[in-house]
């Protein structure tokens, strides 16, 4: 599937940097208010670097952190739902394509290789919108078979001395068939994931029936799925990473995928998103188990439980720990991962990217595709063309031509 240039890249949208010495401050007048707003030097011009960190970030910082989730999933859904709803959004934060930073991978083009990551769209309300803002994928979901409300409110925190998020959702979502109905009718411009989990009142022993069922319901509507036993919000859900659990759910997912290829034809890929709270032991376990079950890729990690080197005094709150402080720790498991398996398996990094150094350093570590959540609460998504721009001036550096080749450098 190849994603034409022309609706990715909005090419008249390039700017250059201004002259050294130009102008970094604009005023605005607000009634009888002059407001004056100061840019970083060196960052690109126009409404929309201003308009996320001067004026949403500041409105959406003093909201309850789930309402604001809520708007802005709601505006994007909105945006991308109205005709030139989606141009505008391209316009303003698209980023264009560039041959050195697109990603041939599970039989799909990934025209950026920076995705956004599970749990913002969790019901795929805008995937047009959130197609439109320069990610290179995206992943739908937690979704589990059937709704489910999650956990009690307040159940998501902003740490921002920490430039980290808490929380504990509890894969609040509308169900399988609620999804389905959308993603038939969503327009298509990036790989989209679906993203599987089960049901709270599911044990641990009837999972795979859950996870089948995502599978069953969805399959037509996904480019590819991710095994979800990584949330420490699902009580119990992560042992299902370990030993003979491991292998029978994947066993049973994997015959699931297969049922559905021959009735579609289609062949889909299936990746199992892990934890970073694992032992080098328990991590070669699973990454053992994955390559046994031949599943087609890993996407390492997902939120942690440690609350080391937190200031905020929200570091107490029970829940995933997202951002800044997961960076180091998911790296590390991709470059285990990736030593283990000599690169065979591919890896998506996520985890603590905020800069394109972050997205480099896991490259380098290992993963083919990254992917982002906290950085774009806390930065908006013009992160896209920061990551995407500084991603190419580190591959130039290091004498790189295309980002494959930057993957798993460090080992080598
Ligand atoms: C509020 C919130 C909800 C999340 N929900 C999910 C989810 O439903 N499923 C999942 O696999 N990961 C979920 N995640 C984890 C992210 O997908 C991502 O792996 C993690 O936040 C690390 O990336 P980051 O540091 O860039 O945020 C969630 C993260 C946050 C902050």
């Amino acid at each position: 599937m190849r994603f034409q240039q022309k609706y990715y890249t909005p090419a008249h949208t390039r700017r250059t940097a201004p002259a050294e010495g130009a102008r970094q401050t604009k005023t605005f007048l607000l009634g009888r208010k002059r407001l004056e707003l100061r840019r970083n030097p060196g960052t690109p011009r126009g409404a929309r670097t201003v308009l996320y960190p001067y004026v949403a970030k500041p409105l959406f910082f003093k909201m309850d952190p789930e309402k604001a989730h809520h708007l802005v999933v709601g505006g994007l859904a909105k945006t991308g739902g109205v005709p030139g709803g989606s141009s505008a959004l391209r316009l303003m934060y698209g980023v264009p394509e560039t041959p050195e930073l697109a990603v041939d991978l599970f039989g799909l083009h990934f025209p950026s290789p920076v995705g956004l990551a599970a749990g913002l769209d969790k019901n795929a309300q805008a995937v047009e919108g959130f197609s439109s803002i320069g990610f290179g994928f995206m992943e739908v979901g937690t979704v589990t078979p059937r709704p489910q409300p999650g956990n009690e409110q307040p159940r998501l925190f902003r740490l921002p001395e920490d430039e980290a998020l808490i929380n504990r959702m509890g894969f609040n979502n509308e169900g399988a068939a609620a999804m389905a109905g959308r993603l038939k009718k969503a327009r298509r411009r990036i790989p989209v994931a679906v993203n599987i989990g089960r049901n709270k009142t599911t044990p641990n022993e009837a999972a795979h029936d859950d996870y089948r069922e995502c599978i069953r319901t969805l399959y037509p509507y996904g480019d590819f799925f991710v095994v979800n036993i990584s949330s420490p919000n699902t009580p119990g859900l992560r042992s299902l990473q370990h030993g003979e659990e491991l292998a029978a759910l994947l066993a049973g997912v994997r015959e699931e995928m297969e049922l559905q290829r021959d009735k579609s034809g289609r062949l889909k890929s299936l990746l199992v998103k892990i934890a970073p709270d694992l032992s080098s032991e328990e991590l070669e376990g699973i990454v053992h188990t994955l390559t046994e079950a031949r599943v087609d890729g890993v996407i390492a990690t997902n939120t942690t439980i440690s609350r080391e080197g937190l200031t905020h005094r929200h570091a107490g709150e029970t829940g995933g720990l997202s951002g800044r402080p997961l960076a180091k720790r998911s790296t590390e498991i991709i470059s285990a991962i990736y030593r283990q398996t000599g690169g065979r398996l591919p890896i998506i990094g996520s985890g603590g990217i905020f800069t394109a150094r972050d997205a480099y350093d896991k490259i380098r570590a290992g993963a083919s595709l990254v992917e982002i959540y906290t950085a774009l609460i806390y930065e908006g998504p013009e992160v896209n063309r920061r990551l995407h721009a500084g991603l190419r001036n580190l591959l130039r550096r290091d004498g790189f031509g295309h980002i494959s080749e930057a993957v798993g450098a460090d080992h080598r």
